[in-house]
Parts: C-alpha cells; structure tokens; sequence
C-alpha cells in the first residue's frame, strides 16, 4: 500500500522563530497522525526547523538546490549544503521556479539526479498551464514533464521520489482541481510511469496533488485512488489550517 504524505510548502515565508514555533505547535497536534508530514522552508530555516523536528515523524525539506556538486555559482545552494543543513527531502521544479526562473526539463532532471545521489529525496512537481489545459495539451506536457524531468532515473530510484501533479492554474488561485480533474491526471501520471517504467514502480510511486489544497477539499482530493498525498501552500502557513488539513486526510483512512 502506498503511504499518504502531506508537505507544506511555505515558499518565501517565515523566519528560524517563526519556523521552531509553528513545529512546536504542530509536533503536539499531529502525535497520532499516521500519514508522512513534511515541511518545505526557506533555506535560512532549515538547520533551525532540522532541529525543532529531530526525534518526532515531521521531515524539514528545501525548495530548491543547484544541479552541481560545487562550484563558483554565486548565491546557489548543494544538495550537499541540504544535507549538512538537515533536508531530508527538496522540492524541484516547482512552477514557480519553471516560470519565473526559467528552470526547465533538463535542469530539473540534473537537478533529481544530484539530489538522489547525494540521498536527499526529490520532490518533483509537473503540471499544465491553463492554456494548455484549454488546448488539450495536459497529457502531453505532463508525459514530456515527467520523462524528460525523470531521464536516467532508475525504477529502484523512483522508489524515494515523490512526485506532485500541481495544475499552474490552481496554485495560490483558490481554484482547486476538482476531485474528478485531479485523479484522472493522477491515473494518467501513473499510467506514463508504467510505460516508462514498468506496472511494480507505477504501482508503488507516490502522486501528491497541489494547487489551492484547503481544509474544505483536502479529504475529497485525498479519497481518490491514485490522490496519495497532498502538497499545501497557502493553507499550510498557519499551524491550524495545515493541521486541519492532516485531520481531514486522516478521515479517509489511507
Ligand atoms: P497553494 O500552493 O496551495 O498556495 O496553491 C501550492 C504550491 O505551490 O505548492
């Protein structure tokens, strides 16, 4: 059975104080919570967040790195520099960074490669344009997203990966995918990374759904079958909301 994982996304938000209250708050309210939890913060958060979070289920994650091991890259950050900092896992190609920085396939792919290897797990995020949604062009610019983003990937690496359908147009929207819309891109990605790969890996990889995910259709987007997990952005910045959020999950009992 494949487990439910929720991460926050907290983007370009919060402080080292503002992160250890949120995870002191959170640690309490989530103790029998059985669904994976995971926090993306700012890199500045990340050694304070690390350690507000060691000993209890909740993984810290980054947000981005750069695709080299090292070297003169003003301003960028390893996947090595994670790992001291304490990143378990790191969001890669988010839309955000595919549009407002230009991030494309091939990089997000050497990115996934450097980050597997240093033993940080990428979580790769994929997704269509509005405009491209209305063309009829979701399935193809998400297969293309994910076998040129996964290239080289094996299906033993595919195993510590996870994967978010975030639809651009639903994220920081409050347009929501409908339960519907979410898992038949769901079934597709799945049904890509069979043919890619092969039926056992398409079986086991964890499909998280992003994009205006709030404490109102968290358990609906969640009851759907290919629907393993949630990537939350906006509504994970205050404790309440994100927990509520894991609490609605939790009703479905996956
Ligand atoms: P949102 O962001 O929940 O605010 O739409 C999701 C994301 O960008 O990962």
């Amino acid at each position: 059975m494949r487990k439910c994982v929720i991460v926050a996304n907290w983007k370009m938000a919060k402080t080292r104080a503002e992160a250890v209250a949120y995870i002191n708050a959170l640690v309490p309210a989530v103790q029998s919570n059985s669904a994976t939890l995971g926090i993306a913060v700012p890199f500045t958060a990340i050694d304070a967040a690390a350690s507000a979070a060691q000993g209890t289920p909740i993984q810290i994650g980054a947000q981005n790195m750069n695709s080299n091991p090292e070297g003169a890259f003003t301003g960028e950050v390893s996947a090595v520099m994670l790992r001291d900092a304490g990143a378990q896992f790191v969001i890669l190609g988010h839309s955000e960074r595919r549009r407002l920085y230009s991030e494309t396939n091939a990089e997000i792919n050497k990115k996934v490669r450097q980050a597997l290897k240093e033993g940080i797990q990428p979580l790769l995020c994929i997704g269509e344009t509005l405009e491209e949604r209305e063309a009829g062009k979701m399935e193809e610019v998400l297969k293309e997203q994910l076998s040129a983003s996964l290239e080289h990937v094996s299906a033993s690496q595919l195993a510590n990966l996870w994967i978010a359908y975030e639809p651009v147009w639903a994220i920081g929207t409050g347009k929501t995918a409908t339960a519907e819309q979410a898992e038949s891109a769901h079934a597709f990605c799945r049904s890509v990374i069979e043919k890619l790969w092969d039926k056992q890996t398409a079986d086991r990889v964890i499909l998280l759904y992003g994009g205006s995910v709030n404490p109102k259709n968290a358990a609906d987007l969640i009851a759907q079958p290919d629907v393993d997990g949630l990537l939350v952005g906006g509504a994970s910045l205050t404790v309440e909301s994100f927990v509520q959020i894991v609490k609605e999950a939790a009703k479905t009992d996956k």
